[in-house]
């Protein structure tokens, strides 16, 4: 049973704590809480472990039965997920290391590269085995990853120009935006493609993004230069369909918008009204002589969640990736 502890416990956190809790070779120690808030409110009444990153006295004033320190936490397990915001991941390696010398973590996609080996599942998990610290690439970088990796073990790839059309924040955030514009990034190529390559080093990927007013998911437009010709639309689409957290969707089902993916999330009665998968438009794909068009929409809140699982069985030592992927997406609901 491996002993999992979460620290940080918003978007990401409260996900995987839920994804922790349905996998029969994890226990989930505790999370950490930071300060009062529903989230905490709702861990409370859910059963699972709090323990306290400072002072309890908003905690305690507030209901939330507090077990202990964060210090508390860690001494009790084998590895920890941390989820807190971007930079601080960096900041707590060391606590962790200082304190805790067999303790593995896991890291989420705001912290540099170079905090540990960058991880999605399916393209590289072997890699990650028995790793001491180990970073679930971004939202993004999972996306492309996933799908990149789906078509180059068929059709080597030459290369990949892609265009990210990035939500503003996250559905439950009311502080950021934008609410009436589009955020160009001028850094080109923007750290998306250079983030792929921590995971696929041999894919050239060049990147740009916009930033746009919406809350549900990301939309990324890609074009890829095969090697060869000979790859078919229908190749490719069954390619997409028969890999990992990958979704095919027809519009003529009336799936056109993002809005329509969160809503079918919700009608299939997915874990927790998320989408895991990457979905990826049929009508959308295009084959034209060696050159190959799709567009897939990432649902930023969850599509790591699953890699967060397997990454934790990666830093354990757990050595099938194909068992481990298999064990999470059944316990998780996902299509295979
Ligand atoms: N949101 C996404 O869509 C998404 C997708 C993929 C990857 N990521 C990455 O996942 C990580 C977490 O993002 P998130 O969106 O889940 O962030 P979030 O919703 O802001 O949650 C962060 C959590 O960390 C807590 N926290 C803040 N400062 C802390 C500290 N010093 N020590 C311990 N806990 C602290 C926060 O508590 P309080 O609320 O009490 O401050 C909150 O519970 C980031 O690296 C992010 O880039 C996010």
């Amino acid at each position: 049973m491996y002993r999992v502890g979460i620290v940080g416990y918003g978007t990401v956190g409260k996900r995987v704590a839920d994804a922790v809790l349905k996998q029969s070779d994890m226990e989930l120690v505790g999370i950490t809480a930071h300060s009062y808030n529903y989230k905490i409110g709702v861990a409370n009444e859910k059963g699972i472990p709090i323990y306290a990153i400072s002072d309890i006295t908003e905690l305690s004033e507030n209901g939330i039965m507090v077990k202990g320190s964060i210090k508390n936490l860690l001494a009790n397990c084998d590895v920890v997920v941390d989820c807190t915001p971007k930079k601080i991941g960096k900041y707590n390696q060391e606590t962790y290391y200082n304190n805790f010398p067999n303790l593995k973590a896991i890291y989420q996609g705001g912290e540099k590269a170079d905090i540990g080996a960058s991880f999605v599942a399916q393209c590289n998990y072997r890699e990650c085995l028995n790793q001491k610290n180990i970073r679930v690439v971004s939202c993004n970088t999972t996306g492309l990853a996933r799908t990149l990796h789906a078509i180059d073990k068929k059709w080597p790839i030459q290369r990949v120009r892609a265009t990210l059309i990035r939500r503003g924040t996250d559905p439950g955030e009311i502080k950021r935006g934008p609410i009436n514009a589009i955020i160009p990034c001028l850094e080109l190529p923007s750290h998306h493609g250079p983030d792929v390559r921590t995971v696929l080093p041999h894919i050239e990927v060049f990147t740009t993004a916009v930033v746009v007013p919406t809350t549900l998911m990301h939309m990324h437009n890609l074009s890829v230069d095969l090697k060869e010709k000979g790859a078919t639309k229908e190749d490719v689409i069954e390619a997409l369909r028969s890999s990992n957290r990958i979704r095919i969707v027809k519009s003529s089902s009336g799936i056109v918008s993002t809005a329509q993916i969160m809503d079918y999330a919700k009608d299939l009665g997915t874990f927790r009204g998320d989408m895991m998968d990457i979905c990826v438009w049929e009508k959308g794909l295009g084959v034209h002589g060696k050159e190959l068009f799709f567009m897939q929409a990432v649902h930023q809140e969850s599509d790591i969640v699953p890699e967060n699982i397997d990454a934790i069985r990666a830093a354990m030592g757990f050595e099938n990736a194909e068992e481990s992927i298999k064990m999470t997406n059944e316990t998780l609901r996902l299509r295979r």
